[in-house]
């Protein structure tokens, strides 16, 4: 039925170096490559060097960067040094926006400096509670998407992802139900249409995903992939989502 699956695991601020290698190696043994499935996890900075490589269906991302190649800015890490140790790069994280104060515009400079630097973004985006409870998920969204693509080039709109992660359902174990994520991923996918006609942009559902609920979500028609957090630090639990991507393109 499904020709691809993204699934993807955000360890936010868990797991040492060898925990993080533990981790890698045990997650391999759990699944075999299949067309159609990718398999991504975001580990710490001070991980990557230790599990980039390590296996090869399972792809590293960095969380974070900064938008400048080199210079002084003390406790950051640019997208050359990442060109090394990591396959795409999560941008814009609501965690960012709210605890580290990034802007609409760092998002939109980050963006665009990992594109020059190839490194694939995946572009984070979702509304408050109070947002939602006031009507305003779909414009908050579209705002989003608009100041960050602001100055991207079509041609290079296609090496982007973007998740969509109510804000509401990070770590509160209240996911959106599959038809309100569905909802907000068909406005995506209509809002990319507009930006950039005819791109092929996968788009990701993040905020609670756990095995119980992944089978359902992954199955609405324009939710390409999951990404993880809490459910993702566990083999297990990370192994049974990607199970569950398995058995939608198997079917
Ligand atoms: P949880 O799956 O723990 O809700 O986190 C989601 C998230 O923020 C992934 O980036």
């Amino acid at each position: 039925m499904r020709k691809e699956y993204l699934i993807a695991g955000n360890w936010k601020m868990f797991k040492t170096i060898a925990e993080s290698r533990e981790f890698v190696r045990a997650l391999a043994k759990e699944f075999s490559a299949a067309p159609g499935l990718e398999v991504v996890v975001f580990p710490p900075y001070t991980s990557l060097a230790a599990t980039h490589g390590l296996e090869a269906k399972i792809k590293i991302g960095a969380q974070n960067m900064f938008f400048e190649e080199k210079g002084a800015f003390t406790g950051e890490i640019s997208p050359l040094m990442l060109q090394e140790l990591a396959d795409c790069v999560l941008v814009g994280h609501s965690e960012r926006r709210e605890i580290f104060a990034e802007s609409d515009e760092d998002v939109n400079k980050k963006l665009k400096t990992a594109l020059k630097f190839n490194l694939p973004p995946v572009l984070c985006v979702g509304e408050t509670l109070p947002e939602r409870e006031a009507g305003k998920t779909l414009p908050k969204v579209r705002q989003q998407l608009e100041m960050a693509l602001q100055g991207v080039a079509g041609a290079n709109m296609e090496k982007i992802t973007v998740a969509y992660e109510p804000i509401w359902a990070i770590g509160t174990g209240r996911n959106a139900t599959p038809a309100q994520a569905q909802e907000v991923h068909h406005f995506i996918g209509q809002t990319l249409q507009e930006i950039a006609p005819g791109s092929r942009i996968k788009i990701l559902y993040g905020g609670s995903v756990k095995p119980e609920n992944s089978l359902e979500l992954l199955s609405q028609e324009d939710i390409s992939g999951v990404l993880v957090g809490g459910a993702s630090l566990k083999v297990d639990q990370f192994s049974a989502i990607i199970q569950n991507a398995l058995k939608l393109l198997n079917a």
